[in-house]
């Protein structure tokens, strides 16, 4: 039986001439990245959200490269089909773009990566021709990108202001001149996202960005109810995984305060306690030095 093909930055420009639509979810970890592939999405991310839904920050800000190569490499131990997509986190790009290219090759090199996502427009496009021409596939975002969050004052949506959405569109042409395979939108109006899909050559990719980008990405704690601290607007609640796994553990709790839980089902017999000659040798070894030292 062949191995199916894995997904390559190709496949979005296939996707792309056919009409047929992408499907990325972000995945933190090696479980949850088995299950995004199970699901059969096109690609995964490694999103710097988890510094939200999985470290517990209040923002993307604090995540550092160290993190994000930590569960970039956890998701590549799933061997997924799903081409791994690895964010850059707040301040490893933006310094310099020595930095930049060092640090995506990171995530390819050590992380096991097949691409990386930088968030901005103008700003990042020597940076993206940089990583381009090392042989680095670049997304871009824009839109709410929230590694700006201090900048725009809160999330919320962007391209509405008078000459933010000839802005938006501008970017998204710089960003796929200097090689961009796809482009996330995040949080615009569904018009202007809908123009700039039409526009640029390259597969948008949309959160918050209506129903006419060429894909969707949601961040997968959202979709199945995990993260409890807000449900943003533009996602769907699919399941409520929260509730379920805490109503199991307060059945654990119960149940062992009960005595009803370990049963004889997950007991384990037969040992002879009397007989030392039974022991492993080492164990021996140390029962006696012990003994001879008391
Ligand atoms: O970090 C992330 O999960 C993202 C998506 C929301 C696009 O950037």
């Amino acid at each position: 039986m062949s191995t199916p093909q894995k997904n390559t930055i190709r496949t979005f420009a296939q996707r792309k001439e056919r009409g047929e639509r992408l499907v990325l979810v972000t995945a933190y970890d090696y479980p949850t990245a088995r299950l995004a592939d199970g699901a059969g999405v096109d690609a995964i991310l490694v999103g710097d959200t988890l510094g939200m839904v999985v470290l517990g920050y209040d923002t993307t800000i604090p995540v550092t490269v160290e993190e994000m190569l930590h569960h970039v490499k956890a998701v590549a131990r799933a061997r997924p089909r799903a081409l791994i997509i690895a964010d850059l986190p707040f301040l490893s790009y933006q310094a310099n773009d020595d930095d930049g290219v060092r640090n995506a090759g990171r995530m390819l090199k050590e992380g096991g990566a097949g691409a990386v996502k930088v968030e901005g427009g103008e700003r990042v496009v020597p940076l993206v021709r940089r990583l381009v021409s090392a042989g680095i596939p670049v997304m871009g975002h824009i839109g709410m990108t929230p590694q700006s969050v201090n900048q725009f004052g809160s999330f919320r949506v962007q391209g509405r202001a008078r000459g933010d959405a000839g802005r938006l569109l501008e970017e998204a042409r710089l960003l796929a001149d200097a090689g961009c395979f796809a482009i996330v939108i995040e949080m615009a109006p569904a018009e202007l996202a809908a123009r700039i899909t039409e526009t640029v050559s390259v597969p948008t990719i949309g959160i918050g960005a209506g129903p006419d980008c060429d894909g969707e990405i949601q961040v997968m704690h959202d979709l199945l109810g995990l993260f409890d601290r807000f449900v943003p607007r533009h996602t769907r609640q699919y399941a409520v995984l929260s509730e379920i796994a805490s109503e199991a553990l307060q059945q654990y709790v119960a149940d062992v305060r009960a005595g009803r839980f370990p049963t004889e089902a997950n007991t384990f017999h037969e040992c002879d306690l009397a007989d030392p000659g039974d022991w492993d040798p080492l164990l021996q070894r140390a029962a006696e030095t012990l003994r001879a030292q008391s």
